[in-house]
C-alpha cells in the first residue's frame, strides 16, 4: 500500500464492439465486472479513497456497481481521448503530488504485481514517467513505441499516424502509465487535440514531458496477455479462459488437484483447503470456501458455499448459500440452496432438495425428499420420498423433527408440523399432527383385502 499513490482508472468508453445493452466495462471475465478486476487490483496498490475513475457511457449503472468500493467518480460527458479524461479526472484527484498510475478499465488482466513492479522501477529509474509495453506478433492498432538506443521512449505513434517504418515497430503502448504526479498535472493541458481526430491523446505526454527536460522509460511485461484490452465478446471470452486458468494455477500450486483444469471454472476470492480434490467440469462461484481432503463430484456448482473439511460432494450436486459441516456426504444430484445447512457425519443422497432446512448431524436423507423451512435433528432418518408440505399457499411453515426419529418413506409432513425425539412415521403417512417423543403415527387408511373379489370378464 503506497500512500503517496493515486490511480486513475479510465471507463467513459463506449464498447460499441460488445452489441450490448450492458457498459462494455461490467461484463463479466473470471465471475466479475472486468472494470472491479482492475478496481480491486488498484486498491492492492493505493488506498481506495485515492482511486478515481473516469465514467462517460452508462456511467450511473457503473457508479452503481462500484459504489461497494469507497473511490471517487468523476464524469466525462463526451469522450474526447485519453488524456481529455484524465484532465476531467483531475478534478477529483485529491493531491497533484506524488506518483499517479493511469489504469484503463478494459484491462481486466494487469495483476497487482505488475503494478507492483511499475511502481518500483519507476522509483528505481527517477523519470518523469514510466509506460508498461508488450512486444506483440501482431501490433496493429496499438500506439508504437518509439525508442532510442538507451532505452529511453522518444514517443508513442498511434497506429494512424504512423510511417510504415514505425508500424513494422512491434513494441506497443499498453496505456498503462506511472507519471510523476506535480509534473503530469503541470503539463497536461499543454496537450493540443489531435490534428486528425481532434482528441486530446494521452501519448502526447511523452513528447511534452522530454520537451521540458524530463526522461521517460518503458516497463515492458513478459506476459502480453496481461495488458489484453476488452473490445469484443471473443476477447471477453480470452480474458475469462486467463482469469480462470491463473486461478487454478494457483490453487494447485497451494496443493489442491483439480482434474482437468481447463474445464473448471472457479471465481476469483475462492477458497480451497490442501488435498481436496475438484473433478472436472465443477463450477466453484462467489465466496465459496472448501476445506481439506474434500472431493467435489463433476459437475457440481457451488456458490457461496461453506464447506467444512473430508466432505464428499458426489457428481452433479448444487449448493447455494449453504453451509456442509466436515465428513458429511452429499449427492449425487442433490441440490441445497437458501442456508441448507447440514452437520457432521450427515448424508444427503441423490434427488433430495433442502432449503432453509437443517439437517443434523449423522442424520441421513439418501433418497427424493423435499425438505424446506425445517429443523431436523441428529441421527433422523428421512425416508425416501418425503415431502414437507411447507406451503400453504399463503405462508410458508416450519417443521421440527427430534433426535433420532424415523420418517417413513413417502411421507407428507405437513407444516407447521412437530415430530418427537425418537418418534416414528409409518410410511405413507400425511401428518398433520404433532407427533409426542416416543410414539407411532400412522396418517394412511387401514389396508383392505378382497377374499371374495373377481375379476370382470372382457366386453366381448
Ligand atoms: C490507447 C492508446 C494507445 C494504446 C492503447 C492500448 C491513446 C491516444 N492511445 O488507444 O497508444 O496502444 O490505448 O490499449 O491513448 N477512455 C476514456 N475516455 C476517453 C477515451 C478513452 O475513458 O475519452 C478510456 C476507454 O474507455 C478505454 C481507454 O480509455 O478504457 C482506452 O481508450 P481507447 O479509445 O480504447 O484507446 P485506444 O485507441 O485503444
Ligand atoms: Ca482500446
Amino acid at each position: 500500500m503506497q500512500n503517496d499513490l493515486t490511480v486513475v482508472i479510465l471507463a467513459a468508453g463506449m464498447g460499441t464492439r460488445m452489441k450490448s445493452a450492458l457498459p462494455k466495462v461490467l461484463h463479466e471475465a473470471g465471475g466479475m465486472p472486468i472494470v472491479e478486476h482492475v478496481v480491486q487490483s488498484a486498491g492492492e496498490k493505493a488506498p481506495f479513497e485515492k482511486v478515481v475513475v473516469v465514467t462517460g457511457h452508462g456511467a450511473a449503472q457503473v457508479e452503481e456497481h462500484l459504489a461497494q468500493y469507497p473511490v471517487r467518480f468523476v464524469r466525462q460527458t463526451e469522450q474526447n481521448g485519453t488524456g481529455h479524461a484524465l484532465m476531467v479526472a483531475g478534478e477529483q484527484v485529491p493531491g497533484k503530488e506524488g506518483l499517479l498510475v493511469v489504469l484503463y478499465g478494459d484491462c481486466p488482466l494487469l495483476s497487482a504485481e505488475t503494478i507492483g513492479r511499475l511502481l518500483e522501477q519507476h522509483a528505481a529509474s527517477g523519470t518523469a514517467a514510466t509506460v508498461i509495453t508488450a512486444v506483440l506478433d501482431d501490433p496493429t492498432g496499438y500506439g508504437r513505441m518509439i525508442l532510442d538506443k538507451g532505452g529511453n521512449c522518444l514517443a508513442i505513434v498511434e497506429q494512424k499516424a504512423a510511417t510504415p517504418e514505425q508500424l513494422a515497430i512491434r513494441e506497443i503502448n499498453s496505456g498503462i502509465y506511472c507519471f510523476d504526479a506535480a509534473l503530469l498535472w503541470r503539463h497536461l493541458a499543454e496537450i493540443t487535440p489531435n490534428a486528425a481526430s481532434g482528441e486530446i491523446y494521452l501519448t502526447d505526454m511523452v513528447e511534452i514531458l522530454r520537451g521540458h527536460g524530463h526522461r521517460v522509460k518503458t516497463l515492458r511485461v513478459p506476459d502480453a496477455a496481461e495488458i489484453l484490452g476488452i473490445n469484443t465478446r471473443v476477447e471477453l471470452a480470452q480474458a475469462d479462459r486467463y482469469l480462470r486458468d491463473r486461478k487454478a494455477k494457483q490453487l494447485m500450486l497451494d496443493g489442491v488437484t483439480i482434474e482437468r483444469p481447463e474445464t473448471v471454472t472457479i471465481d476469483k476470492f475462492v477458497e480451497i483447503g490442501p488435498d481436496t480434490v475438484v473433478e472436472a467440469f465443477v463450477h466453484l462461484r462467489g465466496r465459496t470456501r472448501i476445506g481439506r481432503d474434500c472431493a467435489i463430484g463433476t459437475g457440481s456448482v457451488l456458490q457461496n458455499a461453506v464447506i467444512g473439511d473430508d466432505v464428499w460432494i458426489h457428481p452433479y450436486c448444487i449448493i447455494v448459500d449453504s453451509v456442509l459441516e466436515s465428513r458429511a456426504q452429499v449427492g449425487p444430484f442433490a441440490r441445497l440452496r437458501m442456508q441448507a445447512t447440514v452437520g457432521e457425519n450427515a448424508q444427503v443422497g441423490n434427488f433430495v432438495e433442502l432449503k432453509k432446512t437443517h439437517l443434523g448431524a449423522g442424520a441421513k436423507a439418501m433418497h427424493l425428499a423435499y425438505l424446506g423451512d425445517s429443523q431436523i435433528g441428529e441421527k433422523v432418518n428421512i425416508g425416501a420420498g418425503t415431502i414437507t408440505c411447507n406451503y400453504d399457499g399463503v405462508n410458508k411453515h416450519a417443521t421440527v423433527i427430534g433426535a433420532g426419529a424415523f420418517v417413513g418413506s413417502n411421507s407428507t409432513l405437513v407444516a407447521p408440523v412437530e415430530i418427537g425425539a425418537g418418534a416414528y412415521v409409518g410410511a405413507g403417512s400425511v401428518i398433520t399432527d404433532g407427533v409426542p417423543p416416543e410414539t407411532l403415527a400412522l396418517g394412511r387408511a387401514r389396508q383392505v383385502v378382497k377374499t371374495d373379489w373377481q375379476r370382470r370378464p372382457k366386453k366381448t
